[in-house]
């Protein structure tokens, strides 16, 4: 098949780890016969740098027209000013905001060989297969924002429609699974929660009766992923508290390093980003994990292009270089020679 994509390197070691993305974007294409055109664009503080925005209006138009997206990470020290009024993070909102991506999924898995990397206890990791679909376009996120010398705030606020489409989507991915739902929220206290749970609850009873749900308190829930992990299958959440307990389930694989996401709307164009930062303190390095970035671009095979055989081809593969003790630093044994970037990303098209 011909495929669109763009590239949005961004800041930090977002430029290493797509690189090796796109490395492996590459041998997808040559291996299975597919013509995947790349482009590149600017997002983030590069932007800034280079046009003064963080999103300039070609590369939105440069999105609207690829069929999909991979995007490294943005931000750094260098644009860090609290009182600027221009950030980096604005082009990362400005984007999934305009292709309409509400739905953000982030699976977490262990690795057998990774069990060691985690603080957790192996035998709480045991059968850990989890997925967060994060609302990625509302909340507090994007909610009004004002700010006076001593005083400041931010609205959380979510519409009916807002909330169903989201869930909606998480329901149709547990169908896939394990056919259990858990919707997180803070219903004791926020009436956007409130909102969300009678939502979420009215909408499962109605079209996805066949699912078991359950509805936790984000404060509970973080304990829960700490002590019981195993019993989740997808967890539904609003933006923030995705944000919070998606670095957290990290911990359980082993590093911010290993996790993927996809964000999608209601059409196949996607945005396919790690979901970690742009981790300036190894930035340039070529120290970088680009597992994340490379099981993205599985997502974005998958999701986007519909190409199931390749995406478990490259989850494999990345698997496989696991397995063979490529590692970078931050998974690495102690005492054992970490791989860089590039080498990690070599083992996985090898393994292709
Ligand atoms: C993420 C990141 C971003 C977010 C930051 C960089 C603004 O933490 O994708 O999880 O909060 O959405
Ligand atoms: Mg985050």
């Amino acid at each position: 098949m011909k495929a669109s994509i763009l590239v949005l390197a961004g800041d930090g070691i977002g430029p290493e780890v797509t690189a090796e993305g796109t490395r492996v974007l590459r041998a997808v294409a040559t291996k299975f016969g597919h013509t995947f055109t790349l482009t590149d664009g600017l997002l983030g503080g590069i932007a800034i740098d280079r046009t003064g925005t963080p999103i300039p209006a070609e590369t939105l138009a440069m999105a609207h027209a690829s069929d999909a997206v991979l995007l490294g990470a943005v931000g750094g020290p260098k644009w860090d000013d609290p009182s600027a009024d221009v950030r980096p993070e604005q082009g990362l909102f400005a984007i999934r905001s305009a292709l309409g991506l509400y739905a953000n999924l982030r699976p977490v898995t262990v690795h057998p060989k990774l069990v060691a990397a985690s603080p957790i206890r192996p035998e709480i990791l045991k059968g850990v297969d989890l997925l967060v679909v994060r609302e990625l376009i509302g909340g507090i996120y994007f909610g009004e924002k004002k700010r006076e010398a001593d005083w400041a705030s931010d609205v959380c606020a979510y519409s009916g429609d807002e909330v169903r489409r989201v869930v909606r989507r998480a329901c149709e991915l547990a169908r896939g699974r394990r056919k259990k739902l858990t919707s997180v929220d803070k219903a004791n206290v926020l009436e956007s929660s409130r909102l969300w749970r009678r939502v979420t609850d009215e909408l499962v009873r109605k079209e996805y009766p066949d699912l078991q749900l359950e509805h936790v308190l984000v404060d509970a829930c973080s304990m829960y992923l700490a002590r019981r992990p195993a019993s989740f299958d997808v967890i539904v959440t609003e933006n923030m508290f995705g944000d919070i307990l998606t670095d957290e389930a990290s911990v359980l694989a082993g590093s911010m390093g290993l996790l993927p996401s996809a964000s999608l709307g209601d059409g196949p164009r996607g945005l396919y980003e790690p979901i970690h930062g742009s981790a300036p303190d190894i930035a340039g390095r070529g120290i970088a994990n680009p597992y994340a970035t490379i099981l993205s671009v599985a997502m974005l095979l998958r999701y986007s292009l519909g190409l199931e055989k390749e995406a478990a081809a490259v989850e494999s593969a990345v698997s496989r270089a696991i397995d063979r003790g490529v590692l970078t630093a931050d998974v690495s044994p102690p005492g054992a020679l970490a791989a860089t970037t590039i080498q990690a990303g070599q083992a996985v098209v090898e393994a292709l």
